[in-house]
């Protein structure tokens, strides 16, 4: 190291520094972490049905306890101070404040748990940003005899409602805003695999969904679903804007998932231009809506059917520029082949295949324990300037990020807590949405971790672990910190107080090592 220190020290006055002002957090959301599933006046959510079923959870696991994020927040938040982590990302459950899901039927005491929670947040220094739907539909919306769900128009207005009324109530604590979790995942996830609640799906993706969801239409429902939820959006940010935005001060805005991708052939002109349709399928799909008030010309050329609806005039103005930020949960990138051929339903209409090799046999990088997700950190950066260009140069909000090993769901508490692909995968990732910052130039101004503790990973169960910190599920739910969780707290420190080409030179494992130091 000393070799390293006289040459930095007299670069010294050109050293960059990192933005000051950047927003450190993890994240968590209410069904993953909260348990308490019945308590308190808690209404029932689409999630606490559909995991009733069996198989449809992995080991048919339940979050009916979860992490008991619900009585153990006091704990979570002593451990985000211990790590100097001072943003986090988490989410209401819907049912838990209205049991019915309308407004005329308030839970005062899921009401005022929220409150304490936020309250001790900002009490320990920590800032909240709050989702509002991350998918826990409350279950009186889940009556598929009268086709309800995201299916019906009307659930646009509740949610509006709903959105309503928590600015009015918790509008005074919490500043950032973030309407939808992932509508990609929600539409298509629910509504065209039927993998996730409310499970509905054509007869071809499984017996399931007539069972569960009372069958389903995966050629059209996860547009419409996906279209409904977009104008809740608008219409919730117009409430936000014309109602509470400047007595509160507060910002709003989506989080959208999205996979990058690169040509299965970089000599193929077919193929560059699919990765391009893939990303446009993605984060176009999402943002193009909010953003310029109509679906991505990529999508609306090439679906055939009239599958893919269509905003009014007005609601097209309304939902045009409908966010201060723009949020991004990034995990991996695929490679795309170009097929020509046309699709009936949202996987198949980009007329793409996707792949973890290319053409010459290159794997885009190693496998983890989600089977969607191939560790690739260039794409992170590339994604970005994607947005940059395509949405004229936003404010950005990484609001997931992370990775689930390979083999940890049922690895020992030792090889657990010794977690060093999350280390280094985290460590690379953080470090390619850096060079967008600095290099490029792109206006990130938050990164959230994903997840703070190990969580219920929806039908992964507790098999799909993100967390920073393990959580004993198989005991008493004690937290203990990752590796990956001192790499970060020691990450933090070191950009807070150096330059950026003196934090380069810190191996991740070394990070660790000075994370546990400075924690005794
Ligand atoms: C809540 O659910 C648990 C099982 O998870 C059960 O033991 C308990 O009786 C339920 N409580 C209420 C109030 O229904
Ligand atoms: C749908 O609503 C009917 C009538 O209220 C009720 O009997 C039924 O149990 C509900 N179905 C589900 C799946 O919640
Ligand atoms: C889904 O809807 C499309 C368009 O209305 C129709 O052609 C198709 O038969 C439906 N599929 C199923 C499984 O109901
Ligand atoms: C496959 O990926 C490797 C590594 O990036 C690259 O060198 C090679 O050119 C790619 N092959 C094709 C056909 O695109
Ligand atoms: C949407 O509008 C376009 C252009 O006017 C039209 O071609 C298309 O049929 C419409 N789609 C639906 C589902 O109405
Ligand atoms: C861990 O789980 C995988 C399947 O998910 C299984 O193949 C493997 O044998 C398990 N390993 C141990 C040590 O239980
Ligand atoms: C949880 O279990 C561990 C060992 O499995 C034990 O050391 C610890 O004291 C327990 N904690 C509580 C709060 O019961």
């Amino acid at each position: 190291m000393i070799i390293f220190l006289s040459p930095i020290l007299i670069l010294a006055t050109f050293a960059t520094q990192f933005p000051e002002d950047f927003a450190w957090g993890t994240g968590i959301a209410a069904f993953q972490v909260e348990g308490a599933w019945n308590e308190s006046g808690k209404g029932m959510s689409m999630w606490d049905y559909f995991q009733e079923f069996p198989g449809r959870i992995r080991n048919n696991y339940n979050a009916k306890v979860a992490a008991d994020f619900y009585h153990r927040y006091p704990e979570d938040i002593e451990l985000m101070k211990k790590l100097g982590i001072k943003h986090l990302r988490l989410s209401i459950s819907w049912p838990r404040i209205l049991p019915t899901g309308l407004i005329d039927s308030p839970n005062p005491e899921g009401v005022k748990f929220y409150r304490n929670l936020f309250g001790a947040l900002l009490n320990a220094g920590i800032t909240p940003y709050v989702t509002l739907y991350h998918w826990d539909l409350p279950q009186t919306f889940n009556n598929f005899t009268d086709k309800s769900t995201w299916l019906n128009k009307d659930i646009v207005f509740k949610f509006n409602d709903y959105a309503d009324f928590c600015f009015k109530n918790f509008g005074d604590q919490v500043k950032f805003w973030i309407t939808f979790n992932e509508i990609k995942v929600m539409a298509w996830v629910g509504y065209g695999t039927g993998l996730h609640a409310p499970g509905r799906c054509s007869p071809n993706f499984g017996s399931w969904c007539k069972e569960i969801g009372g069958g389903g239409n995966s050629s059209t429902e996860p547009y419409i679903v996906a279209h409904h939820a977009f104008l809740a959006h608008g219409y919730a940010v117009k409430t936000y804007r014309e109602k509470y935005q400047k007595l509160q001060g507060g910002k709003i805005g989506m989080a959208s998932s999205s996979t990058f991708a690169l040509p299965y052939d970089n000599q193929n002109i077919d193929d560059i231009n699919a990765a391009h349709r893939a990303v446009a399928f993605q984060f176009g799909w999402l943002t193009d809506p909010i953003a310029f008030g109509r679906y991505p010309e990529e999508m609306s050329s090439i679906i055939t059917g009239n599958r893919l609806p269509n905003f009014t005039e007005s609601e097209s103005e309304m939902l045009k520029g409908s966010y201060d930020f723009l949020g991004f949960n990034y995990y991996t990138t695929q490679y795309a082949q170009h097929t020509g051929i046309p699709g009936i339903n949202y996987i198949s209409d980009p007329r793409i295949k996707t792949s973890a090799f290319n053409k010459t046999g290159n794997l885009i990088g190693p496998f983890t324990n989600s089977w969607w997700v191939n560790a690739y950190a260039p794409g992170f950066r590339d994604h970005l300037n994607w947005i940059k260009k395509r949405y004229n140069d936003p404010d950005i909000y990484i609001l997931e990020n992370g990775i689930s090993c390979w083999g940890e769901h049922n690895a020992s508490i030792e090889t657990g807590l010794n977690d060093a692909c999350r280390v280094n995968y985290v460590h690379e990732y953080i470090m390619s949405m850096i060079d967008a910052i600095v290099l490029d130039k792109i206006k990130v101004k938050g990164y959230f971790l994903w997840s703070l503790i190990d969580n219920f990973e929806w039908a992964d169960g507790f098999d799909g672990k993100f967390g920073i910190t393990y959580v004993d599920y198989a005991g008493n739910l004690t937290r203990t910190v990752k590796n990956s969780g001192y790499m970060y707290k020691a990450l933090l420190e070191k950009l807070g107080s150096s330059s950026l080409e003196e934090v380069k030179q810190i191996l991740p494992a070394n990070l660790v090592d000075i994370g546990k130091a400075r924690s005794k």
